[in-house]
């Protein structure tokens, strides 16, 4: 009998441990990060206090889940035959822009442009009847965010 609720203690304790990092990771990914936009057309500082990686970057920018950059944009990414037309060509947007003025574009491009079609990657409130399951999220992470940035600033 003793050695069942120990066993049964036990358990809890391991199912505790795998739920734990799940359910803190959770909490973050639903807290956003607050970030200032200077001169009304870049954010200088980076989201997560570190620079992002640009090899992540290029995957998110593929992922049809994730940025999903490809459906509109014209990428250096010859692997993947289809690339949109409807935005400008990235392939060197970093002679363009600072990445100030990048992370703002993969931010919250409507602080640019209000009718832009292209959606606000990093956004938690201001939508109109949003799903249930996407309230409280963005798109992409704080930490997504930044390895987009640190890929676009690879083109040049
Ligand atoms: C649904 C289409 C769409 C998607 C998806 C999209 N964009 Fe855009 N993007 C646009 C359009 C359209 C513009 C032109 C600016 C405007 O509309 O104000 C633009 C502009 C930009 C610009 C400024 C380029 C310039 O030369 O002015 C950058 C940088 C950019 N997008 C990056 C991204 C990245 C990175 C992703 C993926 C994380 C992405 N976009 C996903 C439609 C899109």
């Amino acid at each position: 009998m003793k050695s069942k609720a120990l066993m049964l203690l036990a358990f809890g304790a391991v199912a505790m441990f795998v739920a734990g990092p799940a359910w803190a990771g959770d909490k973050k990914m639903m807290k956003p990060v607050n970030y200032k936009v200077v001169d009304g057309y870049k954010i200088p500082q980076s989201l997560t206090g570190k620079p992002g990686d640009a090899e992540r970057g290029r995957k998110l920018a593929i992922n049809r889940k994730k940025g999903n950059c490809l459906a509109c944009h014209i990428l250096p990414i010859p692997e993947q035959p289809f690339h949109g037309k409807i935005g400008p060509n990235l392939n060197q947007v970093a002679e363009r822009y600072s990445e100030g003025e990048i992370r703002l574009r993969v931010v919250d491009p409507k602080v640019l442009n209000p009718d832009t079609i292209m959606p606000s990657f990093y956004k938690y409130d201001g939508f109109h009847r949003i799903l249930k399951k996407f309230e409280g999220k963005s798109i992409l992470s704080a930490q997504e965010v930044e390895d987009i940035v640190a890929y676009m600033l690879t083109l040049k």
